[in-house]
């Protein structure tokens, strides 16, 4: 059985003006469950509802009407609160701490231990590539430095429940590729993921599912296969044939069909593309301003050497091979990752 991290029933917000008269439907009778491990996006235009239903799930406000569990207790409860990890739309930080100061700034509010919060500091700054701003105002960084900031202080107590409001807003290509293979690392490790986005594609790659909100109600729920694969419609894609060969093929689909297929070449994403000419950009200048290399998942955040070998990214250095037990009990660990929740 798949354990249920929120559940929301009838959910509704309204917001009141000065004389409590009702003013914005901000939420409209909204349901939906969301289980452990899964990455779930709240999509919609601006001022569908998203940052109302987040926080909502926070405890920063109360709904209207509709019940509401988070971590099978009230988002109000500080139990609860304790294991969530929350990126807000816009960061808030102190300008005048140091990048450094303000992660353990975070840590101590979660009565972290000092050497815990060091090391948890040093990790999630290696992760998102800002080690060598660690002693710089945070004050001064660019839109995406700040955007990394926010997103580290989310992790800094290690949450069950990792909730996201546009984590991609503001960061170039690199950073937004960063931020989806570490939600999806997380989720590999059992943590639930909550994010709300506009950038479609960001969603289609992370999201297990997805709900669309538009003016507070859910417009459509499902996975993104369910909502995106057009079930009345194939695609065929082949390795390179000769002109003649293509001609008899197509001569075979039109003899079935009756009319002519649509044929083109697949396209490489774009997104892949500018990741490869900024990669060997990078290869060829020795240093750069800005954001420096991450370093995949922040140790803790992975659990222990074997997991973090799994999910090391692509862009990552190759991990060293594994030995014979290792490799069993990497084997062992992915199975277990692989197998639906009992
Ligand atoms: N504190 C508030 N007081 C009054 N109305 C509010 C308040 N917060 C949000 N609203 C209204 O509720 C509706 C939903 O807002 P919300 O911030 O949830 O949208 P959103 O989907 O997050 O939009 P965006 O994509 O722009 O972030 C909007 O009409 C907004 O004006
Ligand atoms: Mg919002």
């Amino acid at each position: 059985m798949s354990e249920p991290i929120i559940e929301a029933i009838g959910l509704q917000k309204v917001f009141r003006d000065f004389w409590r008269r009702p003013k914005v439907k901000a939420v409209n009778d909204v349901s939906f469950t969301v289980n452990r491990g899964e990455v779930f996006g709240l999509l919609g235009p601006n001022g569908s509802g998203k940052s109302t239903t987040l926080k909502m799930i926070l405890g920063l406000l109360y709904p209207t009407s509709g019940q509401l569990r988070v971590l099978g207790r009230s988002p109000r409860d500080v139990k609860t609160k304790a294991r969530i990890g929350y990126l807000p739309e816009e960061s808030y930080s102190y300008p005048y701490l140091t990048s450094q100061e303000t992660l353990s700034f975070y840590g101590m509010l979660f009565d972290l231990p000092a050497g815990e919060r060091q090391q948890r500091t040093e990790q999630l700054l290696d992760m998102i590539g800002l080690r060598h701003a660690r002693r710089r105002q945070v004050g001064e960084f660019s839109k995406g430095m700040a955007r990394r900031i926010g997103l580290a202080q989310a992790l800094i107590n290690d949450p069950d429940l990792v909730i996201l409001d546009e984590p991609t807003s503001g960061l170039d290509p690199i950073g937004c590729r960063q931020v989806k293979d570490l939600i999806k690392a997380l989720a590999a490790r059992g943590k639930t993921v909550l994010l709300s986005s506009h950038l479609l594609s960001d969603v289609e790659d992370v999201c297990d599912r997805v709900i669309i909100l538009y003016n507070g109600k859910v417009q459509a729920l499902g996975t993104i296969n369910e909502l995106l694969e057009q079930k009345t419609q194939y695609r065929l894609t082949m390795p390179e044939v000769s002109a003649e060969g293509l001609q008899r093929i197509l001569a075979a689909v039109r003899a079935e069909l009756g009319n002519e297929p649509a044929v083109d070449h697949p396209r490489r994403d774009l997104e892949q593309f500018f990741l490869e000419i900024v990669e060997k950009a990078r290869q060829a200048t020795t240093e750069a301003s800005g954001v420096g290399p991450a370093s995949g998942v922040a140790r803790y955040l992975a659990g222990d050497e074997v997991l973090q070998q799994l999910l090391k990214t692509p862009e990552s250095p190759a991990p060293a091979p594994l030995s014979a037990a290792q490799q069993q009990a990497a084997d062992e660990k992915l199975r277990k990752l692989v197998e639906p929740p009992k």
